[in-house]
């Protein structure tokens, strides 16, 4: 479990509406790079096929996938969260995979795992595509509020049952360009029309 950094790093133009940093570049690079050397152990002996689900998992993956020195091609699949907000809602793809998998080592990529009611429809889409092995790899795992059965075989960190924005991660679309990934004020999601 990640211990909260000090809330002075929050810059100041942010301090009405994020509660603190949860994790810094620095964490998140080092850690990244870890998972990115795992990996690589784990891949090397095939081509892979590295599927990111949209939107959220984009600088994670680009952070990710260039540390990992192997044969690869990469894809989309387009999923969200219907509407903004904390909750998770009905799912809806917003693009379909393009390249085929069959037979391939999938490596599935994305920024969370929440309820994980994403990546279970997700791997349940892609397993009727006939891979040969699919791998999770999440940079944040929120057991706590996890509602399906499905796990990451790479997590970056676990993550207490906060809402954390940044590094890719949105709250109504917004915050995904900060470097670092840091927790929402209550007050902010808690509000109507964000
Ligand atoms: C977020 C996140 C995961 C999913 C995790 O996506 O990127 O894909 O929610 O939540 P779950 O485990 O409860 O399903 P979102 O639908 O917000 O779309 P985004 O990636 O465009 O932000």
């Amino acid at each position: 479990m990640v211990k909260r950094a000090a809330p002075s790093r929050v810059p100041h133009r942010l301090r009405h509406e994020v509660k603190g940093v949860l994790l810094s570049e620095a964490q998140i690079a080092a850690r990244v790079r870890a998972l990115a050397r795992q990996i690589t152990r784990d891949f090397a002996s095939r081509e892979m096929v590295v599927v990111a689900l949209l939107n959220g998992t984009v600088m994670f993956l680009a952070d990710l996938i260039r540390h990992i020195p192997l044969p690869m091609r990469l894809d989309f699949i387009g999923v969200s969260s219907y509407g903004a907000g904390t909750q998770s809602r009905a799912l809806e793809f917003t693009k379909a995979l393009r390249l085929d998998v069959r037979g391939r080592d999938v490596l599935l990529v994305d920024d969370i795992l929440d309820t994980g009611k994403t990546m279970s429809a997700v791997l349940a889409k892609l397993r009727r595509l006939n891979p040969r092995r699919i791998k999770v790899c999440v940079l944040l795992d929120k057991k706590a509020r996890r509602t399906e059965r499905v796990q990451a075989h790479y997590v970056g960190f676990e993550i207490p049952d906060e809402f954390v924005v940044g590094y890719g991660l949105d709250f109504a679309e917004r915050y995904r360009n900060l470097p670092f990934i840091a927790v929402l004020h209550p007050a902010m999601h808690a509000a109507p029309n964000p």
